[in-house]
């Protein structure tokens, strides 16, 4: 079989996932609807037509304003169970999702609500799935603990915490307490690191956050120590390639440096960030990657078997998946 069959065909498991940014035009004016919620845009169509990014922010901006529509615990059921059918539809066996309580806890919506929505998807789902509670940088780290605080009574829930939005002016070490805490706690830590940010948020992530992955981490090739502290240690990368070009992280698909951090003996591993945003879900960007650049057979399966690697998930638990 030609290698798109093969890369559309393996088994892989997705790391890097925003439960909120998988809510497709369609269904944030359903919901709209369902629960009379009012919408900047008078058709999906004009609503697609925003999705035009220069950077991360004007992106977070219509992604916050997409999670408006969210309010009842079956909202964040149908956002969670559209997702996983379009996983399994690209041979995702496991996802490793997070979710932004914060966005939606500051609208009046309980954490229960958020929480119970979305873990009953995952259980009513063929695909293995786990969460990952994710605080937003651009809050106060006494808004992240409160945060956890809320969470708490339903630790069986999520697996990790990870740290999203805003990047730049939000160093990892604004969050050093409440990470010491989540670690104290048993959870798995990740962050992003090096989207946007300088290689050395991928340092402090590591050190002083003593995340497990970093998400994103493309930048990492700005400093050459920190490539070769990457790959000795092999931290997992977890690379949205798409994501990366609507960001305009990198000019085109071509500038990509997915092949170089392959080739540098780095973890990486291919993820769809924002899928509905950034015009594609797991294949999609694998395709798109093996378009622009020279990778090959070797490449797919090593970011395959990266994939099940990095994952939360215990050894026997990965086999079953294969
Ligand atoms: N970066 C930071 N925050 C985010 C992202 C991202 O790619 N997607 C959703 N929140
Ligand atoms: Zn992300």
């Amino acid at each position: 079989p030609q290698l798109r069959t093969i890369v559309q065909q393996m088994p892989k498991a997705e790391l890097h996932i925003h439960i909120e940014g998988s809510l497709e035009p369609e269904l944030i004016f359903a919901l709209a609807q369902r629960n009379n919620v009012s919408l900047a845009y008078p058709s999906v169509e004009a609503l697609r037509a925003a999705y035009a990014f220069t950077d991360l922010q004007s992106f977070l901006d219509i992604y916050y304003a997409g999670a408006s529509v969210l309010l009842k615990e079956q909202d964040f059921y149908d956002m969670t169970a559209a997702y996983l059918q379009r996983a399994a539809a690209d041979n995702v066996r496991h996802a490793e999702i997070f979710f932004d309580p914060q966005t939606h806890t500051a609208r009046g919506v309980p954490m229960q609500t958020v929480i119970a929505g979305i873990y009953r998807a995952c259980q009513d789902s063929p695909v293995s799935a786990t969460l990952i509670l994710s605080f937003l940088r651009h809050l106060s780290e006494e808004d992240a603990f409160a945060t956890l605080e809320a969470a708490l009574p339903h630790r069986d829930k999520f697996i990790g915490i990870g740290l999203d939005s805003s990047e730049r002016g939000n160093p990892p070490e604004k969050f050093a307490r409440v990470f010491a805490r989540c670690k104290e706690l048993g959870f798995h830590l990740v962050a992003h690191a090096g989207e946007e940010g300088p290689p050395a948020y991928i340092s402090t992530a590591l050190d002083t956050l003593q995340v497990e992955r970093i998400d994103h981490g493309v930048r990492c090739t700005d400093d050459a120590a920190l490539v070769q502290r990457l790959a000795r240690e092999q931290v997992a990368l977890t690379v949205c390639p798409l994501s990366n070009i609507k960001l305009c992280v990198f000019g085109d698909m071509g500038q990509h440096n997915l092949l170089q951090l392959l080739d540098a003996g780095i973890m990486a591993t291919v993820n769809s960030d924002d899928p509905a945003y950034f015009g594609g879900y797991m294949n999609a960007n694998f395709e798109a990657a093996f378009a622009a650049l020279p990778l090959g057979l070797h490449h797919a399966q090593r970011l395959a078997r990266n994939s099940f690697a990095a994952a939360f998930l215990p050894a026997a638990q990965k086999q079953a998946l294969l």
